[in-house]
């Protein structure tokens, strides 16, 4: 095994890493349907907590691990089901390339509103270490927001939103002006191209000016969707050029596949398989990450 190469593929780390539970509190999620929406966050979350334990991960979010052990769950089943190690890579570098872009929006930004849509469990809001003076919005449908609730308070410069984008309503949340940060990770490709087209007109109006990052399919993966689980993903993106034609406020300034850290994988096997597979734009582009300004 070459130097730094990590020995364990995939720990599970509800088990590994205990915690007091008077201090934490354990919550329960025992009720979570396996299959449905609630089930697919504690999966993603599960991956994170994985990734972290590895000894020289790529995102290693530390906090999906702590919350993994907090919640009471059969994550052993969680676990057969996402064994494959590549799944906690492709969550990795997907999430790792998207808190790059933030802080550097951040950065240069201070004063901004942030809008993570379709947040999930992530726990990025506390994870990517934004100055004080940003106010962050984690937004989801009501019931995944309902969860998140059991594991995070909010507070002045945070708050969570349980609806969903394509109601009109939350913005009114919202403060109005700018600069803005949307973030929206494995969301956009599961609302149809009109509510895309309604949920962009209505950020770009409330906004003076401000950021999009969001990760799209391609019409391959479109395809094989409908194969797989049809109906799920509704649209597939040549280019991500799609946003730009449904709200030409939106310019589109860099597009990158979620495979390109792939030299980062501490695991040789997987970190082949990614490398042959982002020789192909086939499945090079399957995930794609994009940057778009207004
Ligand atoms: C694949 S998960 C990704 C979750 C999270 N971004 C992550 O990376 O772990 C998709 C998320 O989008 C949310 N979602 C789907 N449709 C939505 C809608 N119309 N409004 C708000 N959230 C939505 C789901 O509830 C789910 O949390």
């Amino acid at each position: 095994m070459p130097d730094g190469e990590e020995a364990e593929v995939l720990t599970d780390p509800g088990a590994q890493r205990p915690v007091d539970p008077v201090s934490e509190g354990k919550v329960d999620f025992t009720g979570v349907q396996w299959g449905s929406v609630e089930w697919t966050n504690l999966c993603m979350l599960y991956l994170r907590a994985c990734e972290s334990r590895l000894a020289h991960p790529i995102l290693g979010d530390h906090l999906a691990a702590r919350d993994v052990a907090r919640i009471d769950y059969d994550f052993k089943r969680i676990h057969r089901r996402v064994r494959s190690a590549t799944n906690q890579f492709g969550v990795a570098l997907r999430s790792a390339q998207l808190d790059a872009w933030i802080t550097g929006y951040l950065n240069s930004h201070p004063n901004a509103v942030v809008l993570h849509l379709g947040c999930g469990l992530h726990s990025r809001a506390l994870r990517i270490g934004a100055p004080q003076s940003v106010r962050w919005f984690d937004v989801d449908l009501p019931q995944i927001i309902g969860l998140r609730r059991q594991l995070y308070s909010e507070s002045e410069t945070y708050r969570m939103i349980g609806s969903s984008v394509t109601d009109p309503g939350w913005l009114d949340e919202l403060p109005a002006g700018g600069p803005v940060l949307i973030v929206a990770e494995g969301l956009l490709m599961y609302l149809t191209p009109a509510g895309v087209a309604e949920l962009l007109h209505r950020l770009v109006d409330r906004f003076d000016a401000g950021e999009l990052l969001a990760d799209l399919l391609s019409v391959w993966t479109l395809r094989l969707s409908k194969v797989v689980s049809p109906g799920m993903v509704k649209w597939g993106t040549r280019n991500g050029s799609e946003l730009t034609r449904w709200e030409p406020r939106l310019r589109l300034i860099e597009g990158i596949s979620v495979m390109a850290g792939f030299d980062k994988i501490p695991l040789t096997p997987q970190r082949l398989l990614y490398r042959m597979q982002y020789a192909m734009p086939v499945t090079r582009n399957n995930d794609r990450l994009f940057r778009y300004a207004f």
